[in-house]
């Protein structure tokens, strides 16, 4: 009966607050650790629903140390690895969050799946095209919902951009400039992982790109990427200088801290593509999204994280004047991490589609594959997702 009602339960009360069935508990698990697991565990702690109840890393202790420095008490963390947590079938797991380092999504992702476990997997979806079909591959057999974390999507703001591309007011959208990036701002706080290419495999493309991306894909619809021209380099990252009190990292930099692409999507939409952890200026620009009945600025962050700079403006002639119109920041508030870990939840609570779907994300990872494989080549290339 509990179940029958959960199906249609409408997730608001009159307060708008959300409302949370705790008739069941989901079962977590957290694989990987670090910095981002954090946040994971935080909103999963304010989850009336969910017992966390295991965990593991690589590095031996990380996990018990993660989980009692987070104050949960009784999560089994003695794991080698991820295999040995998901073969664990006492745990009894409904879901993981997978928050290793991206050259570690792919294994985790595809085990979890065969194992029947929902998946919460952290962005950028995979470090290549390859692994990430292979992803989709366990997914699409398993029957469960896999997410991608891309917290930024439930931002009202982000939202609005999507809003304001589907009401038409845009006229044929035919070119979009996106992208973003820091002046100095190569993420070493915990180690190297994101800057060592056997762990992180791609960077500052992947890692805030991926985000850059999904800004402006999701709100024309995901179309299809059919080429790309790309460009990646690592000036800063090579350069001892850029690392006070740590030059030797210098010498693990193995990923990009630059990149750049001209990217042709299906229905004649062509992108143009920045994205820098470091460079010698503030901005490479705000996001324009232009279309033939107006356009669309979004203005770029200092900090890229994938979210909205500032009131957004629309252009407009009208009447043969020019017309400008702000559109107001929106406060709707609540932390994005909560909503991402609530809508996750629920999909999997209620069989729901995933948040963030895979079917989407190829797309992404397909552009971002395509950016490191013309790199290489120094030309064009193609870009062929496989039927999964
Ligand atoms: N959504 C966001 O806002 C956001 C923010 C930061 C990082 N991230 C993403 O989260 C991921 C992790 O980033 P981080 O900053 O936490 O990195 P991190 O290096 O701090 O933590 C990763 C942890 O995973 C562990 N690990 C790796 N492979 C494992 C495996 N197979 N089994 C168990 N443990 C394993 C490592 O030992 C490490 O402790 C990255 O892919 C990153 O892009 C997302």
């Amino acid at each position: 009966m509990a179940e029958k009602m959960d199906a249609k339960l409408d997730y608001k009360n009159q307060q708008n607050e959300v409302v949370v069935d705790t008739n069941r508990k989901l079962r977590i698990g957290i694989i990987g650790c670090g910095w981002i697991a954090g946040a994971h565990l935080a909103s999963y702690k304010k989850m009336p629903d969910v017992e966390i109840v295991a965990g593991c890393d690589l590095i031996p202790g990380k996990a018990a140390k993660f989980f009692k420095d987070g104050g949960v008490e009784g999560v089994k963390t003695d794991y080698a690895s991820h295999k040995e947590m998901l073969d664990d079938e006492s745990l009894q797991l409904d879901a993981v969050s997978i928050c290793t380092y991206n050259r570690q999504h792919a294994g985790p992702a595809i085990y979890a799946l065969q194992k029947g476990v929902n998946v919460m997997l952290e962005k950028p979806f995979t470090v290549t095209l390859d692994e990430a079909v292979e992803v989709m591959k366990a997914e699409k057999e398993s029957g469960k919902v896999l997410s991608i974390g891309f917290q930024p999507r439930l931002d009202a703001n982000m939202q609005m951009i999507k809003k304001i591309v589907d009401s038409g007011e845009l006229g044929q959208v035919y070119y979009i400039q996106t992208g973003g990036g820091r002046r100095r701002g190569i993420p070493t706080p915990f180690g190297t992982t994101f800057i060592e290419d056997k762990t992180a495999g791609l960077g500052a493309l992947a890692d805030i790109g991926c985000y850059s991306l999904d800004m402006v894909l999701n709100a024309v619809g995901y179309p299809k990427p059919l080429t790309v021209t790309g460009y990646k380099s690592d000036f800063f990252g090579k350069d001892p200088a850029t690392y006070p009190g740590h030059p030797e990292y210098a010498d693990l930099f193995g990923v990009d801290d630059f990149a750049a692409a001209f990217v042709r999507l299906e229905g004649g939409i062509i992108l143009d593509f920045r994205i820098a952890w470091a460079m010698n200026i503030n901005t490479p620009g705000d996001t324009i999204i232009l279309g033939t009945k107006a356009g669309l600025r979004i203005p770029s962050t200092d900090c890229w994280n994938g979210t909205v700079g500032g009131p957004m403006k629309i252009y407009k002639t009208i009447g043969g004047v020019d017309m400008e119109y702000e559109v107001p920041i929106i406060k709707d508030g609540g932390d994005l991490f909560d909503k991402k870990i609530r809508s996750f939840l629920d999909a999997v609570k209620y069989n729901k589609p995933a948040p963030v779907p895979s079917s989407q994300i190829i797309y992404n990872q397909a552009i971002l594959d395509g950016i490191a494989r013309s790199a290489k080549l120094g030309k064009e290339v193609k870009i062929q997702v496989p039927k999964i």
